[in-house]
């Protein structure tokens, strides 16, 4: 839990004190003898607080013994909102308990980034452990002011995040379309906003063909979930489009063990939007959203969709199967295409564990960004600026439409090795119909990413870089 104060309030495990190189002083409510000493002992160490240097006295105040921990953040030329991340979380992962923190440089007073902060440092996938991490922080910033609306923000973000990252975190064996869909329908009910399912049945009857021949071989059928949260003013509709593979075996086209074991994460997309759908509904943003997923998993039967399979896609186009493991793709297109005929939807934005080629391309920090609207990419990236979220916009060169031609189809599945993230984001574009839409392939950074201050397993990102740009 986070808070913000502005006062000392109780009394706390540690106190945090944040300041530049060179900008050392003691708190004004220190008594003259303990401030002394502080001061004594600062010099004698030579604390000047470079970046990550640490001063740490304790102190007997009104008969108290309190922990003040002095942390350092360097030169404040070189200063960023990541290097805040950074030793945010380095030293929150160090200490436990009650923590109060107050920042001896304005510069330093990020609230939003400190509840960001602990929400990574708190969080533990320990659902199946019989002994629970009992490791926690409850953290309040000393701020003169404080906005209860800000604070609000801030938990909401932190706990939404939480729920991408469970729902990532939960195994196929937990999870699948079902379990997937019934999950939803109960965040639905408590966060107020609508829930509809359409299963295979339905999905037949709309021709999501490519959806169903996805999921087919899986004992759990392929679902569309779409929830709807409609409370904008404007004729604005926007569809968040979550890739919600519950399990990408690769069918046919079966992965290696090793590439196959973080398949779990192959929803990831699915729990971005979810949570965003949450958090909006919760702190009752002015829009329209609707969010789908198409859900599905990806599994080998007799019944499997095969290589050289041709498929007629909801939109009408049709496509030749050349890889199995290029699954997404397909499941996101008829997505789209319900979102741009059935929902009427005025910009789309699709957020996909999509390709390993966007890794080879960017790394596992930053997510890559297809667009083919200038404007909402730049609000994107204004977005996720304040979040921390790296993102790089990627080209949608014609020459990919080459690579995804089919001879005897409209088109083909993969494009080949080469350019991989690019044609991949090429296919999408196929289905989007001239709308304004973007594709955030996830890949890299939804799991196991090298993001400095998220933990290992499920990320959470860009729940908040996309609750920011909604909210924009
Ligand atoms: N779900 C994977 C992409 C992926 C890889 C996500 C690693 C997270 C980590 C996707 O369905 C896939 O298998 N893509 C193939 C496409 C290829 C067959 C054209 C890939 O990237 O290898
Ligand atoms: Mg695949
Ligand atoms: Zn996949």
């Amino acid at each position: 839990m986070f808070n913000i104060l502005n006062s000392l309030e109780k009394e706390y495990n540690f106190q945090l004190y944040l300041l530049f190189e060179n900008s050392f002083e003691v708190p004004s409510f220190i008594s003259k003898e303990n401030g002394e000493f502080i001061r004594k002992v600062a010099l004698k160490q030579g604390f000047k607080g470079k970046r990550l240097e640490e001063l740490r006295v304790n102190i007997d105040e009104n008969g108290k013994i309190q922990t003040l921990l002095f942390l350092g953040f360097g030169k404040i030329e070189d200063f960023t909102q990541n290097i805040y991340r950074e030793i945010l979380f380095k030293i929150l992962s160090t200490i436990e308990g009650k923590v109060a923190i107050a920042a001896l440089n304005k510069e330093l007073i990020l609230p939003e980034v400190a509840g960001e902060i602990l929400y990574n440092v708190n969080y533990n996938f320990d659902y199946f452990k019989e002994k629970k991490s009992d490791k926690r922080i409850e953290l309040d910033f000393i701020i003169e002011s404080c906005s209860t609306a800000l604070v609000e923000e801030i938990n909401t973000l932190g706990v939404a995040t939480d729920i991408a990252r469970d729902l990532v975190n939960f195994p196929a064996n937990i999870i699948n379309p079902n379990s997937l869909a019934e999950k939803v329908k109960d965040f639905g009910k408590e966060y107020e906003f609508e829930v509809e399912v359409l299963d295979e049945e339905e999905l037949k009857k709309l021709n999501m063909n490519l959806l169903v021949e996805v999921g087919k071989a899986s004992a759990t059928k392929s679902k569309l979930i779409i929830m709807r949260y409609m409370k904008g003013e404007s004729d604005e509709k926007i569809a968040l489009i979550g890739k919600g593979l519950t399990y990408d075996t690769g069918g046919l086209c079966i992965k290696p063990a090793d590439s196959m074991f973080e398949m779990k994460s192959d929803m990831a997309g699915a729990g971005t939007v979810v949570a965003v759908m949450c958090a909006l509904s919760k702190l009752k943003l002015r829009k329209n959203v609707v969010a789908l997923i198409p859900a599905c998993e990806n599994a080998i039967s007799g019944n499997a969709y095969r290589p050289s399979d041709i498929v007629k896609s909801m939109n009408g186009k049709t496509v030749e199967i050349i890889n199995t493991d290029a699954e997404g793709r397909l499941a996101l297109a008829d997505a789209i295409t319900y979102a741009v005929r059935n929902e009427k939807a005025t910009e789309i934005v699709d957020v996909a564990t999509l390709t390993g080629a966007i890794m080879v391309a960017l790394g596992t920090f930053a997510t890559g960004v297809f667009s083919n609207n200038e404007r909402n990419y730049k609000k994107l990236e204004k977005a996720c600026m304040d979040t921390g979220e790296k993102i790089w916009r990627m080209p949608l060169f014609e020459e990919y439409k080459v690579q995804i031609s089919s001879d005897i189809a409209d088109l083909k599945n993969t494009g080949g090795r080469m350019g991989g993230a690019g044609t991949a984001a090429k296919f999408l574009e196929e289905f989007v119909e001239e709308i304004p839409w973007m594709h955030l392939d996830i890949a890299g950074t939804a799991f196991d990413s090298s993001i400095k201050w998220i933990k290992k397993g499920a990320t959470g990102v860009m729940v908040k870089g996309l609750y920011n740009y909604l909210k924009m």
